[in-house]
């Protein structure tokens, strides 16, 4: 007999569903407010997911915490996550002054890797908003330099390879975090070059 899984989330996907796409659209807003105001468009790309049961599960149980309702929607924080890929450093920060001054949004954490980058090299900047005092939040604001370190450091950190070169691994993959971020300054400041001329 097939057993009938309640879902970690209750009754309550519609309203996660909900506050995602209003975060969504105020990002997609301001994003064509932008691009007919300075002719660029800030945002790379945009992903957005509700974390599937089995990762959520996976979570709890990582964390010590029981699979239930009220750890996947209060304890957790990123049920709902949206990434936002920038192409320049200050779109980032553009993007982060609207989500911040949302009439219905508290911030509930705020950790820019940006400016303090993780020792690993690991840059992005962390929002963790709570919508209409009800759902959370988190979103992930990058720019493209950190979004592809992010996802080729992840690739290599999930096959979880132990090799005699760990020391050497983890330092060139810092070098590269530093390199990229140096290249995002650059690419910043002939941006505003640009737009001055
Ligand atoms: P949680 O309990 O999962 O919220 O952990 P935390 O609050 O200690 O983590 P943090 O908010 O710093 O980061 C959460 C998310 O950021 C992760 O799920 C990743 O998506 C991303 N992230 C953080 N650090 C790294 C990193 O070193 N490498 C990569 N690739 N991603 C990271
Ligand atoms: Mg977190």
């Amino acid at each position: 007999m097939s057993e009938i899984i309640n879902s970690i989330y209750g009754s309550h996907l519609p309203e996660l569903e909900c506050a995602m796409q209003f975060l969504v659209n105020e990002i997609n807003v301001l994003r064509n407010k932008v691009k007919e105001e300075v002719g660029d468009d800030p945002i790379e790309h945009l992903n957005y997911r509700i974390k599937s049961e089995q990762s959520m599960r996976e979570k709890c149980r990582r964390k010590g915490l029981p699979e239930t309702e009220d750890t996947a929607l209060r304890i957790i924080h990123d049920a709902i996550g949206i990434r936002v890929v920038c192409a320049f450093l200050n779109d980032v920060y553009i993007i982060r002054e609207h989500l911040v001054n949302l009439s219905n949004c508290k911030v509930v954490e705020e950790k820019d890797y940006i400016k303090h980058a993780k020792a690993n090299g690991y840059r992005s900047y962390h929002l963790v908003l709570l919508v209409d005092d009800n759902i959370y939040v988190e979103i992930q604001l990058r720019t493209i330099s950190q979004d592809t370190w992010a996802a080729l450091e992840h690739q290599i950190h999930y096959k979880k390879v132990k090799t005699e070169n760990d020391a050497l691994i983890i330092s060139e993959l810092k070098r590269c975090a530093d390199e990229l971020a140096s290249t995002d300054i650059s690419m910043q400041t002939i941006r505003d070059m640009i737009r001055k001329t």
